[in-house]
């Protein structure tokens, strides 16, 4: 065999063997190339259906994952949030979509609504600002009370005109937003995701729908920043912002008007000032103080320049929820269909505050008195981080146009917040089963 091979590479006759020995080689390499040819084209081949089958594997375990990962679709979903948007009333309900609605003021707006007949739909993300055991805790409670509540973020327009879609909403409620005045040096892109990026995504969805619901938001005291006229009107300039919060909330301002002008949908703001209450929100002060009171922990308690102490217009959650169903019943309808405007809508915006502000240091007097503990308090000068020194609300707006007037003093507020601290979390702030 190895003879064979050498005849073939070395044959008798030179001048022929040279022809030969060319063509052959020639063959060969013409071979040689033709098959590497091939054989890298065969690979080539190989090597693009695997890409395009790795693609496409990778294509259908992505949507598979998002078809899992979706919190929301399919019949039995659709059908909970029909019925939880059901009137229940005979004539004049409501069917209102409340976004935020696991959280503090959302949870309390959605049972008052469903409470006086009105369907309901909540919307929440469920974020872990704060204890998202104490958003599914509020869940529960609405659950129990035949209100569904989608798992979902308002950014998503998916979800949001799957929504419009399964129910002609008459209302949003919107109160989703990313809260707090510190927290904005620490994550400010959750304000824009939320306060701006969200509310436009909303904006826009309730614009295309078909009716167009009317809309009534939660903007914030805090847009009257460094506002100096006492007490605070709707009036008064909002241009200097103290926090990203309130900028965010002031741009919201902003932006709702475009849409209220462009595409015709009514949509009323309300400025709320520090609403405190049961099932608040634990990154409030009044909160964290009863927390670190039974605790036996120090609270920090910031004065003002001068050693002024710092006030705020403590408004009772029972006031402000009443205030949010005046400007429900009162919103009129979007003028707008399809997107398009076929008349002016009603565009306000409203202070819901108590008018009288209370300081810090009564505000801990009140607490200890309640909870029967001297507090250690650590006084401290309020660092620039986007708190204002004071908050006072002019209300005469909003009482001319739906009659609100608040009821309860920060006095009888706190002993309901502490009465529910109590039995929620217990003396050590521990939850009690
Ligand atoms: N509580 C106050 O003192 C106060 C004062 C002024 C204004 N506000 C405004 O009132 C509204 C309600 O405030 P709250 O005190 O109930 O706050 P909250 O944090 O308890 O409630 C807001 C809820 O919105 C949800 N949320 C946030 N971003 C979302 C998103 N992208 N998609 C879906 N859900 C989202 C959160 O999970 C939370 O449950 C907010 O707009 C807030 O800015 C509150």
């Amino acid at each position: 065999m190895r003879l064979k091979d050498d005849q073939d590479l070395f044959p008798a006759t030179l001048g022929k063997v040279k022809i030969e020995r060319t063509s052959s080689m020639l063959n060969r390499q013409f071979y040689r190339c033709f098959a590497s040819t091939s054989t890298m084209f065969l690979w080539a081949l190989f090597l693009i259906a695997l890409t395009a089958s790795y693609i496409s594997i990778q294509s259908l375990v992505l949507s598979s994952k998002n078809i899992l990962t979706d919190k929301w679709g399919g019949i039995k979903w659709e059908k909970q949030v029909r019925n939880s948007a059901s009137i229940q009333k005979q004539r004049g309900g409501f069917s209102v979509l409340v976004t935020g609605s696991a959280g503090f003021v959302g949870s309390h707006v959605s049972l008052a609504l469903k409470k006086r007949g009105d369907g309901v739909v909540g919307l929440d993300n469920f974020n872990n600002y704060y204890d998202p055991s104490l958003k599914r805790a509020r869940q529960s409670l609405l659950n129990k009370n035949g209100i569904f509540v989608v798992d979902g973020d308002i950014n998503d327009d998916r979800l949001l005109s799957k929504l419009v879609d399964i129910v002609a909403f008459s209302h949003v409620m919107h109160l989703a937003a990313q809260a707090g005045v510190r927290y904005a040096m620490e994550n400010p892109s959750s304000y824009v995701h939320s306060n701006i990026a969200g509310l436009v995504t909303l904006l826009e969805v309730c614009k295309s729908a078909n009716p167009q619901p009317s809309i009534v938001w939660a903007s914030s005291s805090s847009v009257y920043g460094l506002n100096e006229n006492v007490p605070f009107s709707e009036s008064d300039r909002t241009d200097k912002p103290a926090s990203l919060y309130a900028a965010t909330k002031k741009a919201g301002e902003e932006i709702t008007h475009t849409y209220n002008h462009i595409y015709g949908l009514s949509i009323t703001g309300l400025r709320f000032f520090t609403v405190y209450g049961p099932w608040g929100r634990p990154d409030m002060a009044y909160f964290s103080f009863t927390r670190n009171i039974l605790q036996g922990k120090p609270i920090t308690v910031y004065r003002g320049k001068n050693r002024v102490d710092l006030a705020r217009d403590f408004t009772y959650i029972d006031d402000i929820v009443k205030g949010c169903l005046g400007s429900l019943d009162t919103s009129g309808k979007s003028t707008g269909s399809g997107g398009k405007k076929r008349g002016p809508a009603l565009y306000r915006i409203f202070n819901l505050g108590n008018t009288s502000p209370v300081t810090v240091p009564t505000l801990v007097s009140i607490l200890e008195r309640h909870l029967k503990v001297k507090a250690k308090k650590n006084i401290i000068e309020m660092p620039g981080n986007g708190d204002v020194p004071f908050t006072h609300a002019n209300i005469s707006l909003a009482t001319s146009d739906f009659g609100y007037k608040p009821t309860t003093d920060l006095q009888t507020g706190l002993k309901k917040f502490v009465k529910w601290y109590l039995s929620y979390y217990g003396y050590n702030g521990r939850i009690v089963d």
